[in-house]
This record gives structure tokens, C-alpha cells and sequence, in this order.
């Protein structure tokens, strides 16, 4: 059902065009959000090469609060504005973190995860959640990734019912 993990030598445009057309044939013909999500968050973790970590965190009363991910345990709330997940959420946009030592307020779920991008999950022009993965290399993530998940994230809206 899913592609094998790659080696990113190969291009970035390829890999997501491919897990994109796999996003929507996972997420055809069901709408809950939680298993919507806890599926994209299996697929994405077992597709994408070199991730420690992958998954949702979404807003609710204010502030973010753990979702469906693959992965070591993780924080469950996170504040608006706080480490990287909290930075995306309050400005509504992606954040490509090449070393998560050098993010004031990086919040060190996992201390193997050395690079993390954040995808804002948009509905209705309201943040309602992010996308976050966390690698233990250094500098995993280049903006074709958070071009790529933008897409993959606006597939699980698109499939799925949020209310
Ligand atoms: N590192 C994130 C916290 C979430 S964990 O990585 C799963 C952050 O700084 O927001």
C-alpha cells in the first residue's frame, strides 16, 4: 500500500509526486479525521527516508495538543508560539529547521532528532493543527519538503471531514 523508504538522492519532486498519488488513494472513500490522520502519519513515516518521527498535533482550546504520529512517545501540549510546532501554528507557516539546536525554544521531544520541518494543517483559513517530522540527521529537510508536505497536508484536508 505504501512506497518503500528512498534514498533522497533521488529528486524530491518525484518522491512527493508519488506519495501524493498514495495520500489520495489511502484517504479515498473515508472522511474521520482520526483515522485519516493516523494512516497519512504511518504512511509519511514509512515513505519518506531517514524520519525518527512524524505526526499531528492539532489546536484545541488555544494551545496544540498531540495527535496521531509514528514515533517514540512525544509532548502532549504545546503552547501557541512555543519550539518549532508552536512558531508554525501562530504565523501560518511552514518551518524548515536544518538544526534544532540552533531553534531558540526547540523543544526536544526525541534528543536524537537533529532537523524538523513543521507544515501548518489549514482548514477554512484557520490553523487547526500542524504536520511535524523530526530526522536524526542533520539538515533532512529542504523547502521542496515542506512544498511537498503542504500538498500532501491540503490531500488530507480535502479527504477528510474537520467539522
Ligand atoms: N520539536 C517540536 C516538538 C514536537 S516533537 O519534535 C515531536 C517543537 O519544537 O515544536
Amino acid at each position: 500500500m505504501y512506497a518503500s523508504p528512498r534514498i533522497l538522492s533521488e529528486s524530491r519532486p518525484a518522491l512527493y509526486e508519488e506519495l501524493l498519488a498514495q495520500v489520495r488513494a489511502l484517504l479515498a472513500g473515508e472522511r474521520d479525521a482520526t483515522a485519516n490522520a493516523a494512516n497519512l502519519a504511518a504512511l509519511v513515516f514509512h515513505s519518506l527516508p531517514d524520519l525518527n518521527w512524524a505526526g499531528f498535533y492539532w489546536m484545541k482550546g488555544g494551545e496544540l495538543v498531540l495527535g496521531p504520529f509514528q514515533g517514540k512517545p512525544a509532548c502532549v501540549r504545546i503552547a501557541l508560539g512555543k519550539g518549532v510546532c508552536g512558531t508554525a501554528a501562530r504565523e501560518a507557516r511552514s518551518i524548515v529547521v536544518p538544526d534544532v539546536n540552533a531553534f531558540p525554544g526547540h523543544i526536544a521531544c526525541d534528543t536524537a532528532s537533529r532537523s524538523e520541518v513543521v507544515v501548518p494543517v489549514l482548514h477554512r483559513e484557520r490553523v487547526i493543527g500542524v504536520l511535524d517530522l523530526d530526522s536524526s540527521r542533520p539538515a533532512r529537510f529542504t523547502d521542496e519538503d515542506a512544498r511537498g508536505l503542504e500538498a500532501v497536508v491540503r490531500a488530507f484536508v480535502d479527504a477528510t471531514e474537520l467539522g
